[in-house]
């Protein structure tokens, strides 16, 4: 699926949408270069998963956790993984977290460890705007396709 984001509101927009779709278990992985929109889809996403608190976290830090009533997101930005810092919490762990749901920037920072069944976002500019497309992998994936589109 190709969208076309003429605003940052229509990247919130659509990660809202996706993130009422998030479920515990679910795996979205958003690619795309610096500045194509990645950490406001994430921003969005939060959101629709029913986070209230303040989504602009700090640059620094490469793991974020959003704690909603219904669902935790779990956001992590890898851009300075792959440039030699440390994150301080496991993948693995936040994979098996059993009530959230895991939001990754620069998924290949990582290697190849991601489950198999995940969306995939790739956003890139496509000026003034970005164009966002949209992959599921596995059924859990396509669900919250599905329900963003409902
Ligand atoms: N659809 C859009 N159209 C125009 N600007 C956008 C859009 N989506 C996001 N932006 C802007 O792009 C900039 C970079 O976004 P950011 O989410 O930080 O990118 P990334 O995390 O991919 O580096 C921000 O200023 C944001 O407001
Ligand atoms: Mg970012």
């Amino acid at each position: 699926m190709l969208l076309k984001l003429t605003s940052e509101e229509e990247t919130i927009k659509l990660g809202a949408r996706l993130g009422r779709g998030l479920r515990a278990g679910a795996v979205v992985l958003l690619r795309g270069e610096l500045g194509a929109g990645k950490t406001t889809l994430a921003r969005g996403l939060a959101r629709g998963a029913g986070f209230k608190g303040r989504v602009s976290s700090p640059t620094f830090a490469l793991a974020h956790v959003y704690r909603g009533k219904r669902l935790t997101v779990h956001h992590l930005d890898l851009y300075r993984l792959a440039r030699g810092e440390e994150l301080e919490v496991g993948i693995e762990e936040l994979l098996e977290d059993p009530r959230a749901a895991v939001v990754v920037e620069w998924p290949a920072a990582a290697g190849g460890r991601w489950p198999k069944d995940r969306l995939e976002i790739t956003l890139a500019h496509a000026p003034p705007g970005r164009r966002a497309s949209l992959k599921a992998t596995g059924p859990a994936a396509r669900k919250v396709l599905e329900s963003a589109r409902a």
